[in-house]
């Protein structure tokens, strides 16, 4: 019995020392992306399952930014935060390069009225209830830019859940920007828009 606990224990020992050393630099951030990040966010961050977002094509000044906001509970997260607990700066760096530099593919959105409204949302706002025009932070084409998110191509039941964040205040890492925008939309609007982003490459 003693033998036994003794040789899994140095078996165990092996097993993390060769894992330490084989995994330097690149292979350590592929294996930390395979093994861990890609069971939610889906193969490259391609997110095949709408409840996590795609991470694939993000912009890695935004992606890094909101690692460590998980990090230091800035964004309050139960399940992004243990994923992070055990990863340096320098890993957090690495694997948000890793991700944005990986190509997104939309899926077409296949409501064209809903999206030719939620269009017309991105490109003009609201007016007459104050909803700002989404492009003039994200841009013309949704891609957003160092620390602005990328919404093109992203799923619409993630978008329109971060949305209802910014509005409930659970959210408030971009100090209350999005609140002030998000807040004077209709849950019409929410869906809209949500959806012409998801169809956009
Ligand atoms: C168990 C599932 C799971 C695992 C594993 C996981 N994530 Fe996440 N991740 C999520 C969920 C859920 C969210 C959305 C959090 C929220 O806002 O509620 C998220 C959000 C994120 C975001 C924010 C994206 C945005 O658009 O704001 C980043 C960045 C991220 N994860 C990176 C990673 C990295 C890197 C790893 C691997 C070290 C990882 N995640 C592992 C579930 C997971
Ligand atoms: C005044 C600038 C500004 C405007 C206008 C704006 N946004 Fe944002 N948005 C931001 C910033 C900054 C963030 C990043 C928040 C953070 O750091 O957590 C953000 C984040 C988001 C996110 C979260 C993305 C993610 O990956 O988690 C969504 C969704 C979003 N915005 C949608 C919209 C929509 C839809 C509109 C138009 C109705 C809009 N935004 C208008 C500045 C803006």
């Amino acid at each position: 019995m003693r033998i036994d606990i003794a040789g899994t224990s140095l078996l165990v020992a092996i097993a993390v020392t060769n894992i330490a050393s084989a995994n330097t630099g690149a292979e350590r951030i592929e294996a930390i992306a395979h093994e861990r990040c890609e069971a939610c966010h889906g193969q490259g961050g391609q997110g095949n399952n709408a409840m996590f977002p795609k991470l694939s094509g993000q912009n890695a000044n935004y992606l890094v930014q909101q690692m460590f906001n998980f990090k230091s509970g800035a964004r309050r997260s139960s399940v992004m935060e243990p994923q992070l607990a055990d990863l340096s700066g320098d890993d957090i760096v690495q694997l948000a390069r890793y991700f944005s530099i990986r190509a997104l593919k939309p899926i077409p959105a296949n409501d064209a009225p809903l999206a030719t409204q939620g269009r017309h949302i991105y490109m003009q706002g609201n007016p007459a209830s104050g909803v700002a025009a989404c492009y003039v932070c994200h841009g013309p084409t949704a891609r957003g830019g160092h620390m602005l998110p990328r919404l093109a191509g992203q799923h619409a039941d993630y978008l329109e859940l971060q949305l209802r964040r910014f509005i409930e205040r659970s959210r408030t890492t971009d100090q209350t920007l999005m609140h002030s925008v998000a807040t004077k939309m209709t849950d019409q609007e929410i869906r809209a828009v949500s959806h012409f982003l998801s169809g956009l490459d």
